[in-house]
C-alpha cells in the first residue's frame, strides 16, 4: 500500500491564504500593529443606568458622520480608506503650555476608565453606551489654560480623501467644529472618549478620540478630534452656524424645548424603537444644573 505523507512544506490548498487578504496584505498588517485589545478598564460604579445598555452592533451600526454619510447604516461601510496612525492632538491657543501629544501618548499618561452614559441625539433617539475615556479636564490641565480662556474649542479631521461624505456635500461648513463653555469643558462629567465595549474605539465611533458629553445632545460630541483650542469668545460651531434656530450652541437635552420640527418630549430607544420619556439634561440633572442657574439651557 502507498500511503503519501506529506512533507513538512506542503500544505492543503483549503490553509492556503484567500487571495483577497493576500492582495490586501499591507493594510491587515497595519491594523495588526494598532492596540487590538485595551488594557480593561475599571467600570466607574457612580454611572449606573435606568435602562438596560444598547447591543453592541447597533452602537456600531447606526451612526451619525456626516464627513463618510448622512445615511446612518451606511457609515460603518465607508470609513476602510480612513488613517486612524500617525494621530497627534493639538492643544493651543490662551494657555501657559501649549502642547502636542500622539494619542498613544495621551492613552497611554490619562486615568482610564469605564462609564455607561445614556446618549441622546438631537433626532430624539436614544442608546445607552458604554465608552472606554478618560475625563476630559484631566487632558486640558495639562496646558494650563490661562483665566483668559473661556470657551473650548474642538476641530475634527477634515480628510475628503478619506472622508466620502465631505465631497458629497461640498457646502457643508467643514471641518467638524463644536465648543464648550470652560466649565462645561473642564466638568467632571465631560468624557474624551477611546474606547467602546472594552475595545478601542471604531472608526465610524469617532476614532481614535472623540467626546461624550452626556447632558447634551449627541452633536456637541465631535468625533476624530485633532485640535482643542482655548478661545476667549463662544466660538462658531458646525450646527449653529448650518441651522441657528435649530442647534443652539449649548443644545443641554431638554424635553421641553422642542425642535422647530419635531418635539423632544420622548425619544425613539435605537435599535428596538420603543419609546421613552426624554430626561431634563438627559438624567444628569443633579451634576450639571446649577452650571445654568438662570441661564438659557
Ligand atoms: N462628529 C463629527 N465629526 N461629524 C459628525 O457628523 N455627528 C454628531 C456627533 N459627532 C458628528 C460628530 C452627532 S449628530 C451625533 S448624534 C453623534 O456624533 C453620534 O455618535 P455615534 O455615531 O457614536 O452614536
Amino acid at each position: 500500500m502507498l500511503i503519501k505523507v506529506p512533507k513538512s512544506w506542503q500544505i492543503p490548498e483549503r490553509d492556503a491564504t484567500p487571495e483577497t487578504d493576500f492582495l490586501t496584505r499591507r493594510k491587515l498588517l497595519a491594523l495588526a500593529a494598532l492596540p487590538m485589545a485595551l488594557p480593561a478598564a475599571t467600570r466607574n460604579p457612580e454611572f449606573t443606568l435606568d435602562r438596560p445598555l444598547t447591543e453592541e452592533w447597533a452602537v456600531t451600526s447606526y451612526n451619525n458622520y456626516y464627513e463618510f454619510s448622512s445615511n446612518k447604516q451606511k457609515v460603518k461601510d465607508l470609513v476602510g480608506n480612513f488613517k486612524l496612525r500617525p494621530w497627534t492632538v493639538e492643544i493651543s491657543g490662551l494657555c501657559d503650555k501649549p502642547q502636542k501629544l500622539s494619542i498613544e501618548e495621551i492613552e497611554k499618561t490619562m486615568p482610564i476608565e469605564e462609564r455607561l452614559y445614556r446618549h441622546r441625539c438631537v433626532e430624539a433617539w436614544s442608546m445607552a453606551v458604554p465608552w472606554t475615556g478618560f475625563v476630559l479636564s484631566n487632558l486640558l490641565k495639562r496646558a494650563e489654560p490661562k483665566s483668559s480662556a473661556k470657551f473650548v474649542r474642538f476641530t475634527s479631521v477634515n480628510r475628503p480623501g478619506e472622508m466620502p461624505g465631505i465631497g458629497q456635500a461640498p457646502s457643508f461648513p467643514w471641518p467638524y467644529v463644536e465648543g464648550l463653555r470652560m466649565d462645561e469643558a473642564m466638568h467632571p462629567l465631560t468624557f474624551a472618549v477611546t474606547g467602546l465595549y472594552g475595545k478601542p474605539l471604531p472608526i465610524q465611533n469617532g476614532a481614535p478620540l472623540r467626546l461624550a458629553i452626556p447632558w447634551k445632545y449627541g452633536f456637541k460630541g465631535g468625533k476624530a478630534i485633532f485640535k482643542i483650542e482655548f478661545i476667549a469668545n463662544q466660538p462658531a460651531t458646525t450646527w449653529n452656524t448650518a441651522g441657528p434656530k435649530e442647534y443652539g450652541f449649548y443644545a443641554n437635552v431638554n424635553p421641553k424645548a422642542p425642535h422647530p420640527r419635531w418635539s423632544q418630549a420622548v425619544e425613539q430607544i435605537i435599535p428596538t424603537m420603543g419609546r421613552r420619556p426624554t430626561l431634563l439634561y438627559n438624567g444628569y440633572e443633579k451634576w450639571v444644573a446649577s452650571m445654568y442657574n438662570g441661564q438659557e439651557i
